[in-house]
């Protein structure tokens, strides 16, 4: 679909792994340039890369500052690739972080989206719905806005939808993967991505891209553009992100219904 799907303009990208050698993302920065080439070819201009980091190292000085010294080295590196090779690009560093301790410390700039109050973090996949709303509530309680990242991915409909009510409730922003609205991770991702959407549960997409093959970005924008007003595009895209790495809470896109009923999918076949 990418080649035949209109390109997206001015997008913003907050969800990556485009860092050099640091993660199973980009491993050098050959694959970092193709990385940005391929987000700026599906019309991203702006974006946050996410290397994964665990929570645990916060509260460990020296495993923090080890692991800190190789993200750093990955950035002195693929800063330098963006300012030569995509000057039109405005990329900034953050960190997905994995919440493996109740009680992170993200007093570091250099874990939080743009700097700011927002932080990316994720769960161990066996996480219980309440547990985690207290982790993110601590989270809160200690300063930070925590985005959750794919909450799709961690439990099936209908479960997911009261876990990510939860999680709402104390406090967090939800970031969904773009590529759950088209499948890529199999059936039960795109349901229960589907059900957030018609929830309302959604602040903005994202493309987690690991620097392999294409983003697919162009992919879920179309789909996105099929169910969705221009303005909810707009938000969930562009507006939202660029709010969230300014340090603004996102607007509310409201509810949006993606499934194609079965009258929906005969018009949309028959047009084709
Ligand atoms: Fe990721």
């Amino acid at each position: 679909m990418s080649d035949g799907a209109p390109s997206l303009t001015g997008g913003v990208d907050l969800h990556n792994h485009l860092l050099p050698g640091v993660d199973d993302g980009a491993p050098d920065v050959a694959a970092s340039r193709r990385g940005l080439e391929a987000l700026r070819t599906d019309g991203v201009e702006r974006l946050a890369v996410t290397p994964h980091f665990d929570a645990s190292l916060t509260v460990r000085p020296d495993a923090l500052a080890r692991r800190m010294e190789e993200l750093d080295r990955g950035w002195e590196a693929l800063s330098a690739l963006a300012g030569e090779e995509f000057p039109g690009m405005q990329v900034t560093r953050a960190a997905e972080v994995m919440l493996d301790t109740p009680e992170p410390d993200f007093s570091d700039p250099r874990l939080r989206l743009g700097g700011g109050p927002y932080v990316l973090v994720e769960f161990p996949f066996a996480l219980s719905p309440a547990f985690s709303g207290r982790v993110l509530a601590a989270i809160r309680a200690a300063g930070w806005s925590p985005v959750v990242a794919h909450p799709e991915r961690y439990a099936t409909v209908p479960t997911i939808v009261r876990a990510a009510e939860a999680w709402r409730g104390a406090g967090a922003v939800l970031q969904v993967n773009g590529l759950s609205l088209i499948g890529r991770y199999g059936p039960e991702p795109k349901a229960a991505a589907e059900a957030l959407f018609e929830a309302g549960l959604v602040d903005y997409v994202a493309s987690d891209f690991h620097a392999r093959g294409r983003p697919l970005v162009r992919d879920y924008v179309a789909v996105l553009r099929r169910a969705c007003t221009e303005e909810a595009v707009e938000l969930l895209t562009r507006t939202n992100p660029a709010r969230i790495l300014n340090g603004e809470a996102p607007l509310p896109v409201g509810a949006v219904r993606l499934r194609r009923g079965l009258w929906r999918r005969l018009i949309g076949g028959w047009r084709r």
